[in-house]
């Protein structure tokens, strides 16, 4: 049978603590007790979307360690095939978490098993990738395997990306998306907008450098021009996601530009949403939904995820999304 999504992504051991306020360089802040979720922008996507009701898979790298037990159990539990996630080389990848009393979150990742995610595992899956109706990645895996990944995609398949964290992307990714999914910060990222030039932070040369020749910023101020800025850098549509303000979808085919707006939710814990509503989406679209009808549906997933604390817990069911 045909995979509604394969995800190929990260998988983190979330280790979140609530905090009042973020403590700034060289200060000490007491917060709650620290809670260990699953998580992982890839394990996130692919929980999301089994829950949903798709039929799922994950290519991944965990450790053999009680953390990729873990995400093992949460993916198995969700629905989602775990046939392609990898076990060994190195530690699961963790992420640190503080929430603050908005549900706002900063995050710290390190990678671990994410990292040994090779171009050669992709080879190795291609099979699983070319039984793939949508095949979507994020870049807490190594740009080389997402590059090896868009060589791979069978014909008449789709490809979502969703640039976080945002590092420059080359040509042949962008010219693979439909679309590039991204908040605002990724949106001024790659756009070369953030005052930094697009330098990541190994003060290497960035998404500016890389994709405008150093323009500068050429994303004004709305996030409608940032929407038609990044169409203009090669992917076929492109969604930017906006928060509680719902998301804004454009379409190089139609040249539309749509916003959608969110139900109002109260914040528990943003953390995840943006890949329920990436994966939501991405399985929508695969349906056969237009851009802006599956991210309506997408946008319903994102805000109740917001509504109960960690991130693949509290992804919905379709009831859930239904009762919003
Ligand atoms: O997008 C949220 C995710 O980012 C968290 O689950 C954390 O693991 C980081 O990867
Ligand atoms: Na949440």
């Amino acid at each position: 049978a045909r995979c509604d999504l394969l995800v190929v992504g990260s998988a983190n051991a979330d280790l979140v603590i609530g905090v009042e306020r973020r403590p700034a360089a060289g200060e000490t802040v007491l917060g709650s007790d620290v809670r260990v979720h699953p998580g992982g922008k890839g394990a996130n996507q692919a929980v999301a979307a089994a829950r949903l009701g798709a039929r799922t898979a994950l290519l991944a790298r965990v450790g053999d360690d009680g953390h990729g037990r873990l995400l093992l159990d949460s993916l198995r539990s969700a629905g989602a095939s775990t046939a392609a996630v990898l076990v060994g080389g190195a530690p699961t990848g963790v992420a640190l978490i503080t929430v603050d009393p908005d549900g706002d979150n900063s995050i710290v990742v390190s990678p671990g098993a994410n990292a040994r995610l090779t171009p050669g595992d992709v080879r190795e899956a291609a099979d699983l990738i070319g039984a793939a109706r949508v095949v979507s990645a994020q870049l807490e895996i190594p740009l080389e395997t997402v590059g090896e990944l868009v060589r791979h995609l069978p014909g008449g398949s789709r490809f979502v990306l969703n640039p976080s964290p945002p590092a420059a992307l080359p040509a042949e990714i962008l010219s693979a998306c439909d679309p590039l999914v991204l908040n605002e910060h990724e949106a001024r990222f790659v756009l070369g907008a953030d005052g930094r030039a697009g330098a990541d932070a190994n003060g290497q040369a960035g998404a500016a450098g890389a994709n405008t020749g150093g323009a500068g910023d050429r994303s004004g101020t709305a996030p409608e021009d940032r929407a038609r800025a990044l169409l203009e850098l090669g992917p076929r549509s492109v969604v930017i996601t906006l928060g509680a303000r719902g998301a804004l979808v454009a379409d190089s085919r139609d040249d539309t530009c749509v916003h959608i707006t969110s139900p109002r939710v109260e914040a528990v814990d943003t953390t995840g949403a943006g890949d329920a509503f990436t994966a939501a989406l991405a399985w929508r679209l695969g349906r056969g939904d237009s851009l802006p009808d599956a991210a309506r549906y997408a946008v319903r997933v994102g805000a109740a995820a917001v509504t109960a604390p960690g991130a693949q817990e509290s992804f919905p069911t379709p009831e859930e999304v239904a009762a919003l």
